[in-house]
């Protein structure tokens, strides 16, 4: 059992998988596999048209639920998205900044801080997305580039409001690759982003927020991912489709 000083937080990133019958299914064998209630908080973050259906399965199964992404906007004409005030009554967590977002969908740094507001001010919690490219990596700017991303991300934000959120940490080329970073570059990155956290706030604040790990986590490195002294838990996308794999890393975050 790790010793933790924050309360580790495990989230699925369904990401654009699963039908509503396959969502379920997953389901009902984590509430098979867990005990209804844990230290670890357990978030599931389906496509948006399973978010309802799923809540109250979810929740009587000890599952918070949350969403992969939401508008800027609280309401009006903008066909397609889908405000966080709309995801609020279901919703504990959203996403903001995933980069797949960032990357494939062209979101902007002003874009991802203009949405982490419209989460926060709609009361639901951001998991705020930061992580450098390769090329990024190996020349030497993974730090500047995630620095940029929070400072960014996390302008205008209060001592409150940074409490509630998260910051994951996804190096962009460990994303979907099977290579996650090494439990010293993770631990390394996690502690910058701390420190970071406490540059932008206070030390004390830095201490309360809570970050998540993410790329190519599974059954077999959570263990060493999620026992790092910075890292709070983990945001995992493909095994978080397998639920006795994603059960097995909800274990290693006990
Ligand atoms: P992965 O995705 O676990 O499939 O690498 C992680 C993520 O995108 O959050």
């Amino acid at each position: 059992m790790t010793n933790r000083r924050r309360t580790a937080i495990v989230a699925g990133n369904w990401k654009m998988n699963t039908s509503l019958q396959q969502a379920s299914t997953i389901v009902s064998r984590l509430a098979e596999l867990q005990p209804t209630e844990s230290t670890v908080k357990r978030v599931l973050i389906p496509p948006f048209p399973w978010i309802v259906s799923l809540h109250s399965a979810a929740r009587e199964a000890g599952f918070l639920v949350g969403a992969q992404n939401c508008a800027s906007q609280d309401e009006g004409a903008f066909t397609g998205e889908v405000s966080a005030g709309m995801l609020a009554p279901y919703c504990s967590y959203i996403i903001v900044g995933h980069s797949e977002r960032r990357h494939l969908l062209g979101e902007s740094d002003d874009v991802v801080a203009v949405k982490v507001h419209a989460v926060l001010r709609n009361g639901v919690n951001p998991i705020i997305c930061v992580g450098e490219l390769l090329e990024e990596r190996e020349s030497g700017q993974a730090k500047s580039v995630v620095a940029c991303q929070l400072e960014s991300a996390l302008g205008g934000v209060t001592h409150e409001q940074i409490a509630k959120s998260v910051i994951a940490y996804e190096p962009v080329w460990a994303i979907g690759t099977g290579r996650s970073a090494t439990p010293d570059d993770a631990q390394e990155m996690a502690a910058f982003i701390r420190s970071k956290v406490g540059e932008l706030f206070d030390k004390a604040t830095s201490d309360r927020v809570r970050i998540q790990y993410g790329g190519s986590v599974n059954a077999a490195n959570a263990g060493s991912l999620l026992s790092l002294p910075d890292v709070d838990g983990a945001l995992v996308g493909g095994a978080s489709l397998k639920p006795d794999d994603f059960s097995a890393i909800i274990n290693a975050a006990l």
